[in-house]
């Protein structure tokens, strides 16, 4: 398998979108599902840590890196299983390959008039990370989608393949995310439906820039095209020109409270459950946290200029300069609010 020696290329900065984190002792990259599964074995039976590395849009390393195996999931591959339509309703059973870049995928998904991921565009990151923390935007998560998600046990030591309905889904949550060393996502497999237009617009943002009313329907190309437009507008996808992107996307999950909990004024959506979502973007904000704000005026960290919900580097930082900023704002937004925001990105060697 091939170990890569490259000293500079070992660097966790250079994986990471963040492009924060010291050095990995041993970085190991694996293109074929049975390299990924020896490499986390060989580390397993070494009693070593072991640190998946998908795109690298969902963590945050220590500046000491990682002292262990890192094992870049470098898998590609997309096929897929067609229904004409003529005998069922149509529709595509797309099998992905854990290291596909995710936008890839949706772009692929939305030049075939297949649909169910169209509002996931321009979303940084591997396919194989998007059933951990459920990954979702503008109305659309990937637990509506995913029909199966195939993985290696580490604890079992066994292959297993779980429907999507025992995947423990919930908001940014699924079991592979509540047991975080054991699941090694290999693949995973979407049910898309035969049709060009989209599902009901769920997301208000979203319908407004399509111009039709939420819970109408839209093209999928215009969903895409408008996903990619807004998310470029909030400095969320990827510009290594732009330091507003060098960020782990939302660094907070939005909180959900007791709806008397909720703050007078902040963006309240109702659960199912009673509960009430609202907007970490909208406590920092609040809390005195402007777009652009730094802990002190040169810190080479800062708040997004386009959004406060992304922690970005402005060249030059080190991870404990983001970490700092973190601090400053979850203390902030809990002096003034009561509330404890949670971070979205994987912390690897640090704290908050
Ligand atoms: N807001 C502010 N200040 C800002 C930005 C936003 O006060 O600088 C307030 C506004 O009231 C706005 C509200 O926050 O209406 C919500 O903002 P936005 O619509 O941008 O969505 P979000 O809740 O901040 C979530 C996801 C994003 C996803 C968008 C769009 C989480 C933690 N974040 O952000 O996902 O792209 O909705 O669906 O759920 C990610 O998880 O990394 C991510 C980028």
């Amino acid at each position: 398998m091939p170990e890569v020696q490259d000293p500079a290329a070992t660097r966790l900065a250079e994986h990471t979108t963040l492009r924060l984190g010291g050095p990995a002792r041993r970085f190991v990259r694996a293109t074929t599902d049975d390299e990924l599964v020896a490499a986390v074995t060989a580390a397993d039976d070494a009693g070593e840590p072991l640190l998946l590395l998908g795109g690298g849009s969902n963590l945050v390393v220590a500046d000491e890196g990682f002292d262990g195996t890192v094992v870049q999931v470098a898998t590609r591959g997309i096929t897929a299983d067609v229904d004409d339509g003529e005998v069922s309703c149509g529709g595509a059973l797309v099998t992905v390959a854990a290291g596909e870049p995710w936008d890839d995928v949706v772009a692929h998904a939305v030049a075939r008039d297949w649909a169910g991921i169209e509002a996931l565009s321009g979303i940084p990151g591997s396919t194989g990370a998007t059933p951990v923390q459920n990954v979702g935007a503008y109305g659309q998560e990937v637990a509506q989608t995913i029909a199966q998600v195939r993985t290696w046990d580490r604890h079992d030591r066994a292959w297993r393949t779980f429907a999507g309905a025992d995947c423990g889904f919930a908001y940014r949550w699924s079991r592979f995310k509540a047991e975080p060393d054991r699941y090694v996502v290999v693949s995973v497999t979407f049910q898309l439906r035969a049709a060009s237009l989209g599902g009901p617009v769920a997301y208000a943002e979203l319908a407004r820039t399509l111009g039709v009313e939420q819970g109408q329907r839209a093209p999928i190309a215009q969903v895409r095209e408008a996903v990619l437009g807004l998310r470029a507008g909030k400095g969320m996808v990827l510009d290594a020109a732009d330091h507003d992107t060098w960020s782990a996307g939302s660094f907070f999950t939005n909180p959900v409270l007791a709806a008397e909990q909720v703050p007078e004024g902040a963006p309240a959506y109702p659960q199912p459950d009673g509960t009430v979502k609202t907007s970490a973007a909208w406590l920092i904000d609040h809390a005195g946290f402007a777009k652009g704000y730094a802990v002190t005026p040169d810190a080479a960290a800062s708040l997004s200029t386009k959004h406060t919900l992304a922690l970005t580097n402005r060249g030059g930082a080190r991870t404990a300069d983001l970490l700092a900023l973190a601090r400053a704002v979850r203390d902030g937004v809990r002096e003034r609010y009561g509330v404890e925001l949670v971070n979205e990105p994987v912390l690897v060697g640090c704290s908050l």
